[in-house]
């Protein structure tokens, strides 16, 4: 696709999400715009097979994805950061970030991890207190779930998918964060995904589908049904931590990760679904 047309694209989401936030914070009668159209997985995708969803897209470098990533300052909360590049120039922009009241309790900033340019992204909730020491996400007991998920389900690498969360620091006692600091985080989190350009975001668990989509509806509702984030196809599913207190609920989860797998074009395995 060429570069400007991805880069209207990407400009529609924008003023698509922002204007969706007006509406919820009270103002109507501003017109929202159909859905955009869609990127359509790429050839390379479909040929590539398990290297498939680390795979440069054929229809985009990494360059032209980085350039093409943005919105403007409209829909980010802090100047300039629409003008960070790339992911290192996001992380330099975020720094020793002071901007909520979660920074003085943080032991490090965990930001993200992953392959930069992956056609998979999955987005948690925040850091609990093993990513808060090592600075990492999902490296927990839930982290551990991820990676099999990733790994034995998908038939993936951890290093080909990109792993971050909508709050960057961890919330005291592992409590949810506050809507004061996913107001702050939140821009990072959107920079992130304008920046790697995913084909699909898997969304995992309440908090983070509802952040992302900016919806109050429940996760048992909106789990396995494709929405749409920043013009990125996003399949919610249960957070990793709850299939840990409901190992039942695994096979919802599988089905959800295989209909990303079918978007993807990753060869599906015959056996059933990871124990
Ligand atoms: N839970 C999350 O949502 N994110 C992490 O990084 C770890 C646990």
């Amino acid at each position: 696709m060429p570069h400007n047309a991805r880069d209207r694209i990407t400009l529609q989401a924008s003023l698509r999400d922002y204007l969706e936030q007006l509406r919820e914070e009270g103002l109507d009668g501003l017109p929202i715009a159909a859905p955009h159209p869609r990127v359509e997985p790429s050839a390379a995708l479909q040929a590539a097979g398990s290297s498939a969803a680390g795979a440069t897209p054929s229809d985009s470098t990494p360059e032209t994805r980085s350039t093409a990533a943005g919105g403007g300052d409209l829909f980010y909360r802090y100047p300039g950061l629409a003008q960070t590049a790339n992911l290192d120039e996001l992380r330099d922009f975020i720094g020793d970030c002071q901007r909520c009241k979660l920074a003085p309790l943080r032991t490090k900033l965990v930001f993200g991890t992953g392959y930069p340019q992956a056609q998979l992204m999955f987005v948690g909730e925040g850091p609990g207190a093993d990513e808060d020491l090592q600075g990492e996400p999902f490296v927990g007991r839930a982290g551990q779930l991820l990676t099999d998920i990733i790994e034995r389900g998908m038939g993936l690498r951890r290093a080909q998918v990109y792993i971050c969360n909508v709050i960057k620091c961890r919330p005291p006692d592992n409590r949810n964060p506050e809507p004061d600091e996913v107001a702050s985080c939140e821009s990072f989190l959107f920079r992130q995904i304008d920046l790697v350009r995913p084909r699909v975001i898997v969304g995992l668990g309440t908090f983070a589908v509802q952040a992302l989509l900016k919806v109050k509806t429940p996760i048992s509702k909106l789990r396995g049904r494709w929405q749409e984030v920043r013009g990125v196809r996003l399949m919610p599913t249960f957070h990793p931590a709850y299939l840990l207190r409901n190992p039942a609920d695994k096979r919802l989860v599988w089905m959800d990760i295989q209909e990303v797998m079918r978007e993807l074009k990753l060869p599906l395995p015959r056996r059933g679904a990871p124990a």
